[in-house]
């Protein structure tokens, strides 16, 4: 018993509350940055949260990169890599959802090692590669799902492959995070549903992969339960701070639960992703019950717990029908969040399913499935995602 030598951390500084944009200055100070690079999206540059981001940094010399694409491709990283080399950059804030966040991190790597972003790449062996520290980054997530403001991976197309990169290293998390409900304020419902839906996949993903980190599966527990407390709410009335804040809560602890790991679900999310543009956290919610099918007998005890948190415990109900019901509250739940299931309503079409399951299956995510998968499995969980 435990003669394997684990460790656990938590080591990025979270700063939530409202208004807590304004402790970017603080931030900055603290981790020594004296003349940070902005990274954002187009959207978000003409958006409050970029207004309150400046409006925070008066008085601090900094720069702008706004071009980030909704899924992330290396070109954003090379183009803000000589921005961030051409302005005398000495760290990034990454104001966005994941993709902005994700494409601050590849830039204090990049800024500092030459060649391509794939030689640095997770599943080759690129994390011995990643020889930190590296600039500062500063986190301002404006979604409430990737949870990248407090992970220790970036996910980035790349074009020539053909695929996403994985790039991870503990040297790529945040120093400082900081969760702010009012900047969310604004995401329309579909987006706030999708990345809620993200979250939700995080923590029910690495509570059921079997590594072992019992203080990760207390967080995912927990996070599950906000995401079912609040996701709802926030995608209904966007000015709900308090659902907000939550979801911010529930997103950060998603992540941090999935250093544990994550699985299949995240697999079959990827490809779609690059092949087709899905939404990140779409793809999960599409994929997310036919995984748990897959996975019921498995994870057993952990669904039954799901269930009990939508509608707590039924008398008389075993573990192996709560386990069964928590598939049904989960496909309710996304219904009721307004996503529409099946790939097919989403741009999928049928004869890319093969094809989609060599990539699934060339992802790491599903190594650490609860259930071990073929790339055949992949397959009929596509098909079984598919019909409408
Ligand atoms: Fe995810």
């Amino acid at each position: 018993m435990f003669e394997e030598i684990t460790a656990f951390s938590f080591p990025t500084r979270i700063v939530f509350g409202r208004g807590a944009v304004r402790r970017l200055p603080a931030a900055l100070e603290e981790t020594g940055v004296f003349k940070p690079l902005v990274v954002t999206d187009p959207g978000l540059r003409a958006s409050p949260a970029f207004d309150a981001v400046v409006a925070a940094l008066d008085g601090v010399s900094y720069e702008v990169f706004d071009r980030v694409h909704g899924n992330p491709v290396e070109d954003d990283v090379l183009e803000s890599v000589a921005l961030y080399r051409s302005a005398g950059c000495d760290g990034v804030i990454g104001l966005g959802g994941g993709s902005a966040i994700d494409v601050a991190k590849a830039i204090v790597v990049m800024a500092r090692h030459e060649g391509a972003l794939a030689d640095l790449e997770a599943q080759a062996g690129g994390m011995d590669r990643m020889t930190g520290p590296y600039d500062p980054i500063i986190a301002v997530p404006t979604t409430a799902g990737t949870g990248s403001e407090v992970g220790r991976s970036s996910v980035i197309t790349s074009h020539q492959l053909g695929r996403k990169i994985i790039i991870f290293s503990p040297w790529l998390m945040p120093k400082r995070a900081i969760l702010d409900p009012e900047l969310t304020v604004s995401l329309p419902p579909f987006l706030t549903a999708a990345t809620g839906m993200d979250a939700f996949t995080h923590c029910l993903e690495s509570l059921t992969c079997p590594t072992y980190h019992p203080l990760c599966d207390a967080i995912a527990i927990h996070g599950l339960e906000l995401v079912i407390r609040y996701l709802e709410r926030a995608t209904r009335d966007g000015r709900d701070i308090e659902a907000r804040g939550n979801m911010q809560v529930a997103a950060a602890m998603g992540a941090i639960a999935f250093q544990k790991d994550l699985g299949a679900t995240h697999s079959l999310a990827h490809p779609l992703s690059t092949a087709f543009g899905l939404h990140h956290g779409l793809a999960n919610a599409l994929c997310l019950p036919a995984v748990m099918r897959f996975n019921l007998e498995t994870a057993e005890p952990h669904y039954a717990r799901l269930a009990r948190m939508f509608d707590g415990a039924r008398r008389g109900e075993t573990d192996r029908e709560a386990a069964a019901r928590s598939v049904v509250e989960v496909e309710n739940m996304i219904g009721r969040l307004g996503i529409t299931r099946g790939l097919s309503n989403h741009g999928v079409p049928r004869e890319s399913l093969e094809g989609l399951s060599v990539s699934a299956f060339d992802d790491s995510c599903h190594k650490t499935n609860i259930r071990p998968c073929t790339r055949r499995d992949l397959l009929a969980l596509y098909e079984e995602s598919w019909p409408a």
